[in-house]
This record gives structure tokens, sequence and C-alpha cells, in this order.
């Protein structure tokens, strides 16, 4: 079975065809799908499609382009929200400092707000970070290192310090940018870290991979994704497979209580 640890099924880019779409999921083998949330709309209707598909859980969380709207009350609403039981982690939180929507001392702030409530609540976290490998790296070192882990969602910094990560416990997601042609270092990164550490993921609707590259992307697509990683790794896709969604079913431990 296939799990993809990170999607937005609640985009408009769905709107036309969710129910469609969602019903092929399970007859092509994908057995699992986390729908991140990454604003308080986003959070709701994450909620909304764990509710209604058995094979589908939620994250809960804020992206750091839109700390903005969050408030002492809100943070309580998402508080309550992780105790629910379909909801598996707190994401996608971090840092952008490419779009830099937000000042970045508040994005540090609702980051680390963000990695306690994941910790009060016992649930992994769902990692964005963009432009900002290293203040990334150390907010997660100094506030969430040695508990309840998570992914570095889109991985896309030096095979180095995803040893580092992993060092600290947490899995790298691995989604459509690593069958681009152009991904070089993230071809390496997969060829150096153990395959018991990376979990694929679609962030549908973005990032189709080859050859669909620039199409709406979507679960169907991440036979693509796990055929490149078993090429890279020298195994079959079977174990590819296999053992992504047995890593995704680890850190995100809560579906298994
Ligand atoms: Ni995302």
């Amino acid at each position: 079975m296939i799990f993809d640890t990170h999607a937005h099924y609640d985009d408009q880019a769905f709107d036309e065809d969710r129910e469609e779409l969602l019903a092929q999921m399970e007859p092509s083998g994908i057995g699992g799908i986390v729908n991140v949330g990454a604003s308080l709309r986003g959070i709701k209707a994450s909620q909304e499609l764990a509710e209604k598909y058995p094979f589908i859980y939620a994250a809960v969380g804020v992206h750091p382009d839109e700390v903005g709207a969050l408030d002492e009350e809100r943070l309580m609403w998402m508080y309550e929200l992780c105790r629910r039981p379909k909801t598996v982690a707190v994401g996608e939180i971090g840092l952008d400092y490419y779009w830099d929507k937000e000042a970045r001392g508040l994005q540090k702030q609702w980051f680390i707000r963000q990695l306690e409530m994941a910790k009060e609540t016992g649930l992994a976290v769902n990692v964005h970070s963009r432009e900002a490998a290293q203040d990334t790296f150390d907010i997660i070192k100094e506030h969430h290192a040695g508990t309840t882990g998570g992914i570095i969602h889109c991985f896309s910094s030096s095979a180095e310090l995803a040893m580092e990560y992993i060092k600290l416990g947490y899995y790298i997601g691995v989604g459509g940018v690593v069958t681009f042609k152009n991904a070089r270092v993230l071809k390496e990164v997969v060829e150096k870290i153990p395959l018991e550490r990376i979990v694929v993921e679609t962030d549908c609707p973005y990032l189709a991979p080859a050859p669909n590259r620039g199409k709406r992307n979507s679960s169907l697509y991440l036979p693509l994704v796990i055929g490149q990683i078993a090429q890279l790794k020298g195994i079959t896709v079977q174990e590819a497979e296999a053992a992504t969604c047995e890593n995704a079913l680890r850190v995100y431990n809560r579906i298994r209580q």
C-alpha cells in the first residue's frame, strides 16, 4: 500500500472532481493520505475530509505564510482539534524566507508555539522550510528534538543536513521533485540516507512528478516517485512501496493506536 504523507485535497484545484478522484484512491493502492492544514480554513477542511473518508487523516497547523491570522483563541481551537482521533500530526508549520509574507520574528514565534502544541498533544510534526534551512534546524533542535519526531516535508537541502535531522529522529519527505532531471541534490539525498527514514508525499495539487510536471498533482502519481526511489536505492518498487508506507505509519503513530 502507498501512503501519501502530505496532501492538500481541500485546495480549490480539486473542487470540480474531488469525490470522483478520491474514490479512485483505494482501488489504486493508495491506502492512506494525510491532508495537511496550512491556513485556518485548510485546518477545518482537513478535519471534514478526515471525517468523510476512512483512509484520510488530518494534520492541524498553520503555514508560516499565514501565521498573522493566529492568536491565543485560535491556538486553543487547534489544541482541541489535535486531540481528535483522526488528527495525526501538527503541520504544516515552519519558516518560509522565500515568500517572506510574515515577519521572520513572528514566523519563528508561531513555529515554536506549534512545536510545543505537538509535544503537549503527542503528535508528530510536518515541517515546511524554504530558504530557511539553518533557522529551521536550530529551532527544531532546541524546541522539539527528542520528543514526538516528524517529517521534514519536501526536503530541499543537502544530504548532510538530512542526516542531522535523522539523528534527531526525523523522517525525510520526498515527492515529485525527485523525478525532475535537475534534482541532482535530492537524488543524492535519497541515495545516501537510510531507506527506513524516507516517506513519500505529493504536496498536491503542486509538484507533480515527471512526466506530468506542471500538471495538477494527486496521490495517483506516487508510483512515479516510488519508482524513482527504488531505482536510486537499487531495490524493487514493491520494497520501496512497503518501506515508505511502514515508515509513514511509524512516524504518524496515532494511526495504529
Ligand atoms: Ni504543503
